[in-house]
């Protein structure tokens, strides 16, 4: 019998590398892939496996409870994998209500349908993908642990935070056997171009401006996100069932760092001379409620799962950089219709 796993928001940025990886690694398993195709939902992600006889896609919305329901009375999943979301921090600012109908909505949904259809819940597992921006902004120092106290300061980390928390309650008043994890800030190929390293690179490319918020010396950890995809099928197979799992690149960087990296590795990709791609950066007005600083300990997953990212980060932006500018036709797909008053709105 093939182990049935509902792997949601598998057409966005993570959860199509997490679906080709799965579809790949486990031809024993039935992969279906839930998503309302949101813009940033983008079946072109999954052109390479959607044949595979492993894999279905299915349309739909998680903050419907009745097609939720349907979909669980028909599949009897073994095992849900739970990354559909609202995933912008901008735009949780300018609309926090399809972050809190998709991110806590949509997540109590699936709960209930496993709840409800999972009996002892033997042998089963609800895998919620999480973020660590539900523990809040650091100062200079320090890291983030599983343990540290919850503190999400966007509208778009308080979503999440709060779906942590109704997870890890029908854990505790459900039994339902579940784990989290919280990942740092992914990169790679398939993203979103508004977040900052598409973004960034789209507008090398298009010789428009580097919208730097503040002064720049923000910090996040970077991941690429194969990474993060092959510690999703560790803690999928090997987690503690109740536990929580750090995600992180020990890979630290202020934005503006960062930024100029990128701008040096895009002029000789584009052939263009040192300096060019610097000229673009413009500090504009700060993100509200901006988190200063997110650091990982990922010393649990390293330590109990043997994880750790495989990827130098050197490497890794080169070979994003590379496929940004491999895939003109996915951008221009991407940023054509909805993007641009997007982009107006928020860059105006
Ligand atoms: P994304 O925005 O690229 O993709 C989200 C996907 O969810 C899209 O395919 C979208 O169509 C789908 N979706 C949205 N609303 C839906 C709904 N109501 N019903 C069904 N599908 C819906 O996001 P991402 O960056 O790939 O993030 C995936 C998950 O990982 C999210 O839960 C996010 O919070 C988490 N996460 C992301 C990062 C990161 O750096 N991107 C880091 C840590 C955790
Ligand atoms: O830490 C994990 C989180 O990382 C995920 O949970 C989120 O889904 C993901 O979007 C990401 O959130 P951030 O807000 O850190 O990512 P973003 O790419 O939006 O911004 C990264 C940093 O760059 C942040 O300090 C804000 C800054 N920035 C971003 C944009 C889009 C700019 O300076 N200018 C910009 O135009």
């Amino acid at each position: 019998m093939k182990r049935k796993i509902l792997i949601t928001g598998g057409a966005g940025f993570i959860g199509s590398h997490v679906v080709r990886l799965f579809t790949t690694q486990y031809p024993n398993y039935h992969i279906i892939n839930l998503d309302k195709l949101t813009y940033a939902g983008n079946l072109e992600n999954l052109k390479d496996v959607e044949n595979l006889e492993n894999y279905k896609f299915i349309k739909g919305d998680i903050v419907d409870s009745d097609f939720i329901n349907t979909l669980f009375d028909k599949y009897d999943f073994d095992g849900v994998i739970h990354l559909a979301a609202e995933s912008h921090v901008d735009r949780s600012i300018t609309n926090p209500m399809d972050f809190i109908m998709t991110n806590v909505v949509g997540t109590v949904n699936l709960l209930n349908a496993a709840k409800n259809n999972w009996g002892n819940g033997k042998n089963k597992l609800f895998y919620h993908v999480s973020t660590d921006e539900v523990y809040g902004s650091l100062g200079d120092t320090g890291y983030f642990l599983e343990d540290t106290p919850y503190d999400p300061k966007s509208p778009y980390s308080a979503s999440k935070a709060s779906s942590d928390h109704f997870v890890r309650a029908y854990g505790n008043t459900f039994s339902l056997p579940y784990v989290i994890s919280n990942c740092s800030n992914n990169y790679g190929p398939n993203q979103f171009p508004e977040k900052l390293l598409p973004l960034f690179i789209n507008n090398i490319i298009e010789n428009r401006e580097l919208p730097v918020y503040g002064d720049g010396k923000f910090t996040r950890d970077w991941l690429y996100v194969l990474d993060h995809a092959i510690a999703i099928d560790k803690i999928f197979h090997k987690g503690k069932i109740g536990d929580t799992y750090n995600i992180g690149g020990f890979n630290e960087w202020k934005n503006i760092d960062l930024i100029e990296l990128l701008c040096e590795k895009m002029d000789a990709a584009l052939n263009r001379e040192r300096g060019t791609s610097k000229k673009l950066i413009t500090f504009i007005k700060d993100r509200p409620g901006h988190d200063k600083r997110y650091a990982i300990d990922a010393n649990k997953i390293k330590n109990e799962l043997g994880w750790e990212p495989s990827l130098q980060f050197d490497e890794g932006l080169s070979k994003t950089i590379d496929w940004y500018l491999n895939n003109k036709s996915w951008i221009n797909n991407v940023t054509s219709g909805e993007y641009q008053k997007y982009y107006k709105q928020q860059y105006k």
